[in-house]
């Protein structure tokens, strides 16, 4: 199967094929089985990844470290730019240069759309976009998918439930334009009226052609579902705080919340949860997938595809 990651930009999910996913989703299957049997190895020995991250960042910052680490590479960590000479003013395209130099790749979180696209520009090594404003959020789609996969991999029709700030999430924005690559599927796209999915994802989403119901009301769909798929209300995209605090509690659930559900129904969560949107006692709950099963699942998604982008040939 030719690898299309060697040496690519990774900027968005549009220019993923379905046979990419094929090759990606091996390759994890392979980096579990290597974690599990002796921890890693050294197929990354002599090379250096730079993480720059203008935004804050636990899981998916960590995940590229540890990633990269367990095949046998180098860092270059920067989780904040404060303390480098971007405080002094330094422009976004010389601190781009100069990584590319150090470094064999550069996964890059900004707070503005388009940058990590604007990075490529310049970088002479591949980028990876870990979030880009209110943009994609690539990699989170990739594993979620690859989480998905695992538990409905022969399900005809998959019915997910998209929920919460659609309007602002990347990981959604992501994720919805991804699945049907991979799965036949139909959406719920639930949010409150002022967060809703952007008319560029649902564009796309319609030329993958795959319907989709936009609503407000979670509790009257729960009994349907397959899988929730639930966001935080991303309070740094709000011009008013006003706003945000109206909307931060639009969607909490809960065991009770959840009772007519189906046992299949699965729970996923970018993380963090931040205003309560999943209560704690889903956490040990046999239908909940985002602590560990997404979070893990992650670090071996980023090793296959930090092995693909930096071997052609991968074993
Ligand atoms: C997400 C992000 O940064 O977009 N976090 C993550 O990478 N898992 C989701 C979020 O912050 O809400």
């Amino acid at each position: 199967m030719k690898n299309n990651f060697y040496q690519a930009d990774i900027l968005t999910v549009d220019t993923i094929s379905s046979d990419d996913l094929t090759l990606l989703f091996k390759q994890t299957d392979k980096m579990k089985q290597l974690v599990e049997k002796q921890g890693g190895d050294e197929r990354l020995k002599n090379k250096i990844l730079a993480a720059l991250f203008y935004e804050p960042s636990t899981r998916t910052f960590s995940s590229f470290i540890a990633a990269v680490q367990r095949l046998g590479g180098g860092i270059l960590p920067l989780n904040g730019m404060q303390n480098t000479s971007v405080e002094k003013g330094e422009s976004f395209v010389h601190t781009i240069t100069v990584f590319s130099q150090y470094a064999d790749i550069i996964v890059l979180r900004h707070h503005d759309i388009g940058m990590p696209k604007l990075a490529s520009e310049y970088s002479h090594k591949p980028v990876i976009n870990a979030g880009d404003g209110i943009g994609e959020h690539p990699t989170q789609a990739f594993f979620d998918l690859y989480t998905i996969r695992q538990y409905f991999k022969n399900s005809s029709k998959l019915k997910i439930a998209l929920v919460g700030d659609l309007k602002n999430g990347r990981t959604v924005h992501s994720l919805a334009k991804l699945i049907p690559k991979a799965m036949n599927v139909k959406y719920y796209f639930v949010s409150p009226k002022q967060l809703m999915m952007p008319d560029d994802i649902k564009y796309k989403v319609k030329e993958l052609g795959v319907e989709y119901e936009e609503l407000d009301n979670l509790k009257e769909i729960i009994q349907e579902l397959d899988v929730i798929y639930i966001t935080r209300i991303q309070k740094e995209r709000f011009s008013k705080i006003t706003e945000y605090e109206k909307l931060k509690q639009s969607y909490i659930i809960n065991k009770k919340y959840l009772t007519t559900s189906k046992k299949e129904l699965k729970i996923m969560h970018p993380l963090p949860i931040a205003t309560g949107e999943i209560a704690s006692d889903l956490d040990n709950d046999p239908r909940s997938l985002y602590l560990p099963h997404q979070v893990l699942n992650g670090m071996y998604l980023r090793m296959a595809l930090l092995d693909l982008i930096l071997n052609k040939n991968v074993t």
